[in-house]
């Protein structure tokens, strides 16, 4: 069962991925009758630790913490002690200091929740680590994708966008290849990691290829924030020979589901037609995030005592 921490979906069961997602049912039912006042994590404090900006994480972990009677603390590196030198594991000792119980981590740099995890002794989740993994937004989406399909078996999932710079891509294909679905991923030849075929993924040579009979099409952000420049010549350009429009979609399975971790780039990865389209859970997607949050926090506090793991 799961450990002390949550650091990626590369190291975690089909059986660990499976309880979250079963934690998460009950979670959302109690979410939809809009009890946000519950009592699971009365006595617990999560803080989290942010070094990257976040919308859709930081306040959903933070609002799936409060739904649960938890206590919580932001802290982004901009106004902390970062600012004056002190280290990240400083930090998460200071944290532990005060009786904190988890912290949620977003870091530039991948490993940056494993070294803290190894060093504190309060839960660590990974909130996106650098270009490694993002194991909260994969659970999410495997549960939007379990509630429309029932199950992951032989379901096709094409993934398209830049996977070279996605930790989602990366942690998406770790879960799914283990629940047994088929992961096919399309980019320019410059947003692929090499290799990735090793991993498990189909590799398509265009975009129709990727897209055709899918059940899922999950668009990844261009992140312009990580490229050295000269991956593709425009956003116009990338959108015309890589987005994905209503004309695309036509390739895909009949009652194929739309997806897209956010934040969106509208007319880049997808058209604003497909973003707001009739088979688009986007905002399904950000709502089922506070569900598998909550769950992921009742099940690693359930075992702590004292603020530490038991
Ligand atoms: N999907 C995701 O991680 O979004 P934020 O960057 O807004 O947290």
């Amino acid at each position: 069962m799961l450990g002390k921490d949550l650091l990626g979906l590369y190291e975690t069961s089909a059986e660990d991925i499976t309880a979250i997602l079963d934690t998460a049912v009950g979670m959302k039912k109690l979410l939809t009758q809009n009890l946000k006042k519950l009592p699971h994590l009365q006595g617990r404090t999560v803080t989290t630790l942010f070094y990257e900006n976040s919308t859709r994480t930081r306040c959903s972990f933070e609002l799936a913490a409060k739904y649960l009677g938890a206590g919580t603390v932001n802290v982004s590196a901009s106004s902390s002690s970062v600012q004056k030198g002190e280290t990240l594991i400083d930090t998460g000792r200071t944290l532990d200091a005060m009786k904190n119980d988890v912290i949620v981590i977003r870091h530039p740099m991948g490993g940056a929740p494993h070294l803290l995890a190894r060093n504190v002794k309060a839960s660590v989740i990974n909130g996106g680590d650098g270009m490694n993994e993002h194991p909260t937004q994969a659970l999410l989406d495997f549960y939007t994708m379990r509630e429309k399909f029932g199950s992951f078996k032989g379901l096709k999932v094409a993934i398209l966008g830049d996977i070279l710079h996605s930790r989602v891509a990366k942690s998406n294909l770790f879960g799914l290849v283990k629940l047994g679905a088929e992961v096919t991923m399309f980019a320019p030849a410059t947003m692929l990691p090499q290799g990735i075929e090793r991993l498990g993924a189909k590799v398509a040579k265009s975009r129709e290829e990727a897209i055709a009979g899918a059940n899922v099409v999950m668009g990844l952000r261009i992140q312009l924030e990580r490229m050295q420049g000269g991956l593709f010549p425009s956003l116009s350009e990338y959108n015309k020979y890589f987005g994905v429009g209503e004309e695309e979609l036509k390739g895909a399975d009949k009652d194929h589901i739309v997806m897209h971790p956010g934040p969106v780039n509208r007319g880049v990865e997808f058209t604003s037609a497909v973003i707001d389209g009739e088979s688009s859970l986007i905002e399904e997607q950000v709502l089922n995030g506070v569900a598998v949050r909550m769950a992921l926090l009742f099940l690693l506090c359930k075992n702590r005592q004292g603020g530490e793991k038991v």
